[in-house]
């Protein structure tokens, strides 16, 4: 009897891919795989929380401004005003459901602020474990038709006359294997990884970018890269991250005289967008200067932030001095695979969910706590698009796997300090043509995928992933957002406005905005 239910396969399990499994009726049967624990995620390491205008004095329009000012103008506003709205009714619904947020005194969610916020929106849980008490309140609601693999490394995607028919993975002992599926959805994240600072999960590594590349999906707007400011920083060693909810509650930054660097630069100081702070603190330490954290003006910080407050105490930290020492980190891709508003790549069939995504909401620069809310949004749409597709033809496709890999002959780390002196928080183009010599430089060994290690599948995912990101922030001549570049500091918007680089099958085109309805112009 042919089956009538449809077959879906997630691959990770964050917020995205659980909000997608929370969503998805029994009409499909989901198969979740995830490369290591369900619990490495970036979603469980989410500190600060997640933004919605729940308060009287806010509105999901100056939501939208505040996301759009952040943004650099490069959001598509069309994306904005849908996540931040349907995104507020979703965080309501996790309240109505008894998601354990933070309460004030009147039972209602206690609202923190972060940067480049207007005002107090930011929903948290357990003081600053928001996403591991969201990751963990979603997980508690899957049904029956939801299916967790841990260990489960899907390595590349199938393809059928274009359409993606599943994908293809490795057990734990290394052994091949491939599953077809009506329809991916990658839930991948982003690329912390590629960076020798960040606040990612290790686990981080640009995978799904990789896989739908090769699938000849659309990827855009890689050049963003947003570095967190404030990660606890020991004998110059990062150790974790210090939420920006921290500064939302009265901390600053100040040097080692206690000079308050972010006074005058820009209006909202301390809580000024984060590109914008990471760039002060940058500047700062160029000039050799210590960066820290005053918390002295939080009252019970312990109790607010205990996770931070352990973090610091295991890192030897004397909290009574009220100074944490500091620098910044990459914390966010707001690039991606290029979808639209219901997670559908360009390729039939695969779909892209959360920061492995680009909706066009964060433009050149994300505003704090609007990722989780996106997963949220992202995850349920994408779950109710699959529910109306067509089941795909019952007969296997037939499909062939990529047999030979090309892997880099070059550790992780090399690409690490590479991308980290030439495309962090400044670049300039011959930094960055440094950078691309460099890596098309690099040997290569050819590796039969049934001998290929889990790490050298990372280690080509990040290389290449390099590479596209390297000639994206070459073409983009102009400053926004976390892409800056000092031989072209200014934002210009008479050549950039409204365009993406984007890139498909090995090109990178320069493609105005498809919302203003240009075509397409083969760049390279
Ligand atoms: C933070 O807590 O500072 C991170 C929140 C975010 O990146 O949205």
């Amino acid at each position: 009897m042919v089956s009538s239910i449809k077959k879906v396969i997630v691959v990770g399990s964050g917020i995205a891919a659980l909000s997608f499994a929370k969503t998805i009726s029994k009409s499909c049967q989901v198969i979740m795989m995830t490369k290591k624990q369900c619990s490495s995620s970036n979603s469980m390491l989410a500190q600060g929380g997640i933004a919605a205008a729940f308060s009287a004095h806010d509105s999901a329009e100056q939501h939208v401004q505040d996301t759009l000012a952040a943004g650099c103008d490069h959001n598509d506003e069309r994306a904005v005003q849908e996540i931040v709205r349907l995104g507020k009714h979703l965080v309501e619904q996790l309240v109505a459901e008894g998601c354990p947020f933070d309460q004030d005194e009147a039972g209602e969610p206690q609202l923190g602020k972060e940067g480049a916020h207007t005002t107090h929106r930011i929903l948290h849980a357990g003081g600053d474990q928001s996403g591991k008490t969201l990751v963990q309140f979603l997980k508690s609601q899957l049904g029956s038709h939801i299916h967790l693999y841990e260990y489960h490394h899907v390595i590349d995607l199938l393809i059928h006359e274009g359409t993606c028919t599943g994908v293809v993975w490795k057990d734990e002992t290394g052994h091949v294997h491939t599953m077809t599926a009506d329809a991916v959805v990658l839930s991948t994240g982003g690329c912390g990884s590629l960076y020798e600072t960040n606040t990612n999960d290790p686990s981080i590594t640009g995978d799904g970018l990789m896989m739908a590349y090769r699938a000849g999906a659309q990827l855009v707007d890689l050049e963003f890269v947003q570095f967190h400011p404030t990660l606890l920083t020991i004998a110059g060693k990062a150790v974790g991250l210090i939420s920006e909810a921290v500064r939302g509650e009265g901390a600053y930054l100040e040097d080692e005289t206690g000079r308050r660097i972010m006074k005058g630069i820009h209006p909202q100081a301390d809580l000024a967008p984060r590109d914008v702070v990471a760039r002060a603190i940058f500047h700062e330490q160029q000039l050799g200067h210590q960066l820290y954290l005053n918390i002295h003006d939080i009252p019970h910080f312990s109790a607010r932030f205990p996770a931070i407050a352990q973090m610091c105490q295991r890192a030897g930290v004397d909290m009574e001095s009220g100074r944490l020492p500091i620098s910044p980190g990459m914390h966010f891709l707001m690039g991606g695979i290029s979808v639209n508003e219901y997670g559908e790549t360009t390729v039939p069939a695969l779909f892209a969910i959360g920061e492995a995504a680009c909706t066009g909401l964060h433009g050149a620069n994300r505003l704090a706590s609007n990722s989780l809310l996106e997963g949220l949004v992202l995850g349920s749409k994408a779950a109710q698009r699959i529910e109306q597709l067509p089941k795909q033809k019952e007969t296997s496709p037939p499909f062939s796997i990529q047999e030979i890999w090309m892997v880099p002959m070059i550790s992780t780390s090399q690409l690490r300090q590479w991308m980290t002196t030439f495309a962090a928080i400044v670049r300039d183009e011959k930094g960055l043509q440094t950078l691309l010599h460099s890596l098309q430089r690099v040997n290569f060994q050819q590796i039969n995928v049934k001998d290929i290690t889990n790490e050298q599948i990372e280690l080509s995912n990040q290389w290449a992933l390099a590479v596209c990101l390297a000639k994206s922030a070459l073409l983009r001549t102009e400053s926004r957002g976390g892409h800056y570049r000092m031989d072209y500091p200014e934002r210009s918007d008479a050549l950039w406005r409204g365009r993406q680089i984007v890139h498909e099958k090995g090109h990178i085109h320069i493609m105005k905005n498809e919302r203003i309805g240009a075509k397409w112009n083969v760049y390279s």
